[in-house]
C-alpha cells in the first residue's frame, strides 16, 4: 500500500507547497516513487514541478467522475515523480463537490485502486489554505499528515487548529488510521524569536516536531520561477541542503516505526528469552 500524506496547515505561506515539491524531489532521489496531488487551486506545487496548469486535467474532473484517474495523472520534471495538477477550476468545485453524496470521502475513493496497486510508495498531497472542503478530502485520504509551520509568535495558535482537526477526523470515525506525522519548522532566520518559538512548540509537541529545521533563503523563492524544486536548481543552498537532511530524517523515523511495528507482529518464540542454565 502507498503512503498518504498530507502537508497541511490552514495558513498560507507557510512553507507546505515548497515542502511537497521538495520533499518529493528528495524521496524520488532515494529510489522512491512518488505521487504529487494539488489540491490548491493557485497549483504551485504544479507549475513548482514544472508542469504548466491545464484546463480539465486536474483530480476535479475525477472526483465528478468524467475522467478517470489516470487521465490526470502526468510526469515531472523529476523522474519518479508524477502528479495530479491543479487548475482554477478547482476553486469552484468546492461548491459541487460539497453537492455529492459522500463528499468528504471522495478523494479516498479515487485513490484507494492506486493505493491497492503499489505503483506509488508515496502519495503527498499539497493542501490549500483553507479548512474547506477539498482540504477535508486530504485528510480523510490520509494515512498522516506533516505540518510545515514557521518560526513566528501566532504560529503556536494555527498549530492547535490543525491538531484538533486531526485529532476530531481520527475520533469521529472519518478517518481512524489517521496520524501526526511530524511538524516541520520553516523558513528559520537565527534570531531569538525564532529560537524561542521552536523551544514552545518542541515542548508542547516533543517528538513530533522534526529536529530538522528548514532555513530561509532567497533561493527558495527564486526556484518556482524556473519550474524546479530548489534541490534540484540549488542543491547546495542551505534550504535545499535542509530538505535534503528533512527527507533523511523522515526515512529513519520511518525505518523506525517499520522495526516497533514488525517486532510487535512476530510470534513470541521468536522473542529472545533469558536462557536458564
Ligand atoms: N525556506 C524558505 N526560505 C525562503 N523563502 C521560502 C522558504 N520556503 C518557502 N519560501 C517562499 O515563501 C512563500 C510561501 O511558501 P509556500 O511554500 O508557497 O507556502 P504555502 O504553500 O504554505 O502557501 C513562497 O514564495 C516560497 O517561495
Ligand atoms: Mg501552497
Amino acid at each position: 500500500m502507498s503512503h498518504v500524506i498530507a502537508i497541511a496547515n490552514q495558513k498560507g505561506g507557510v512553507g507546505k507547497t515548497t515542502t511537497v515539491v521538495n520533499f518529493a524531489a528528495m524521496l524520488a532521489s532515494k529510489k522512491k516513487t512518488v505521487l504529487v496531488i494539488d489540491l490548491d487551486p493557485q497549483a504551485n506545487a504544479t507549475s513548482g514541478l514544472g508542469v504548466e496548469p491545464k484546463d480539465g486535467i486536474s483530480l476535479y474532473p475525477a472526483l465528478m467522475g468524467t475522467k478517470a484517474i489516470d487521465e490526470v495523472i502526468l510526469g515531472t520534471v523529476i523522474e519518479n515523480v508524477n502528479i495530479i495538477p491543479s487548475e482554477v477550476n478547482l476553486a469552484g468545485a468546492e461548491i459541487e463537490i460539497a453537492r455529492m453524496e459522500n463528499h468528504l470521502q471522495g478523494l479516498t475513493r479515487i485513490l484507494d485502486p492506486i493505493k491497492e496497486a503499489k505503483i506509488f510508495d508515496y502519495i503527498i498531497v499539497d493542501c490549500p489554505p483553507s479548512l474547506g472542503i477539498l482540504m477535508s478530502n486530504a485528510l480523510a485520504a490520509a494515512d498522516s499528515v506533516i505540518i510545515p509551520m514557521q518560526c513566528e509568535y501566532y504560529a503556536m495558535e494555527g498549530l492547535s487548529v490543525i491538531t484538533q482537526l486531526i485529532e476530531r477526523l481520527r475520533n469521529s470515525g472519518a478517518n481512524t488510521r489517521l496520524t501526526l506525522e511530524g511538524i516541520l519548522m520553516t523558513m528559520y532566520n537565527k534570531t531569538r524569536l525564532a529560537d524561542e518559538v521552536i523551544t514552545q512548540v518542541r515542548e508542547h509537541y516533543a517528538d513530533a516536531v522534526y529536529e530538522t529545521v528548514i532555513p530561509r533563503s532567497v533561493r527558495a523563492g527564486e526556484a518556482p520561477s524556473y519550474g524546479l524544486p530548489v534541490v534540484v536548481y540549488a542543491p547546495s543552498s542551505t534550504v535545499a541542503v535542509g530538505y535534503s537532511e528533512f527527507a533523511k530524517e523522515f526515512l529513519k523515523r520511518q525505518k523506525a516505526k517499520e522495526t516497533i511495528a514488525n517486532a510487535s507482529d512476530a510470534p513470541l518464540e521468536n522473542s529472545i528469552a533469558p536462557t536458564i542454565a
